[in-house]
């Protein structure tokens, strides 16, 4: 594949197509092949993410870590079909989602990936149950079956007795469950989280990160993105970013189960 890497510019599409598919039969849920984002500024390029590789496959649970201003926000918006890239391929789930327009790269993006953030983003005038509703409604998902879903996924996290609570009327332990139920309702490919805990007392972040934990022994693929070692550790899986590049890429412990 490194070889491969170099020549990327010169497949053609059905190739392209090719490899997607190769790639899907193994499992890849994400492969980024040189990935680049570069912003510019006045006369100056900052080049955010420079020649990213990097390959996940379906129930891993990596975490992507290193320092403020590293790149990890960028990466995550590209990963997460948030954004495009400068140069580069990305192919999610066999697709190459890298070349896609922005129809096509939302609906990929709501259908492939649940998004937890750091502020949890929920609606403040809805009650749990409907946050979590929501992504179902996008979808066009029927009335009777998005509440049933939505229960369901408050049930994964453990909430269900606070559905018809609003935000203020949660901690904000309850409030990221609840982010996380709403990322889990349209069962995506990978759960994406950006400092999922940043926004909590140690004692809630931990019990966030043992909420993760058991997700990803449930078969989810989880993609963190921290600054924090502490919170990279409960990962199976580290790679280190720095200067917009993987610096070291590092299994912390072996995977719980048969990740295929
Ligand atoms: N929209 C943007 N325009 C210009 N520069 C940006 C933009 N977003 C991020 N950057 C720059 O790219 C680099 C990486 O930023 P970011 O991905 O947010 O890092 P991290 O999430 O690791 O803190 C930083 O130097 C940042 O200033
Ligand atoms: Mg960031």
């Amino acid at each position: 594949m490194a070889h491969l890497a170099s020549t990327l510019d010169e497949l053609d599409t059905k190739q392209r197509e090719e490899l997607g598919e190769q790639l899907r039969g193994e499992g890849v849920v994400i492969r980024t092949y040189d990935l680049w984002k570069t912003y510019i500024m006045g006369d100056q390029e900052i080049h955010a993410v420079s020649g990213v590789d990097i390959e996940i496959k379906r129930g891993e649970y990596v975490a992507i870590m290193g320092p403020s201003g590293s790149g990890k926000s960028t990466l995550m918006n590209l990963i997460g079909c948030l954004d495009t890239p400068t140069k580069g391929l990305y192919y999610l789930n066999g697709k190459l989602a890298s070349e896609m327009e922005d129809d096509e790269l939302a609906r990929i993006r709501n259908k492939e990936i649940g998004f937890v953030f750091q502020t949890f983003n929920l609606l403040a005038r809805a009650t749990a149950l409907h946050n979590v509703e929501l992504p179902l409604i996008y979808a066009g998902i029927s009335s009777q079956e998005r509440l049933e879903r939505a229960r369901q996924a408050l049930q994964a996290v453990d909430l269900e007795p606070r559905m018809q609570h609003k935000p203020n009327e949660l901690s904000g332990g309850q409030r990221q469950r609840v982010a996380i139920a709403r990322a889990l309702v349209n069962r995506p490919s990978i759960l994406l989280a950006d400092e999922p805990t940043g926004a909590l007392d140690s004692a809630t972040g931990n019990e966030i990160m043992g909420l993760f934990e058991r997700l990803h022994l449930e078969g989810n693929t989880i993609v963190l993105v921290t600054h924090e070692a502490d919170v990279a550790m409960h990962a199976h899986r580290i790679i280190h970013i720095r200067d917009g590049k993987v610096e070291r890429d590092e299994v912390t412990r072996p995977q719980a189960r048969n990740s295929v």
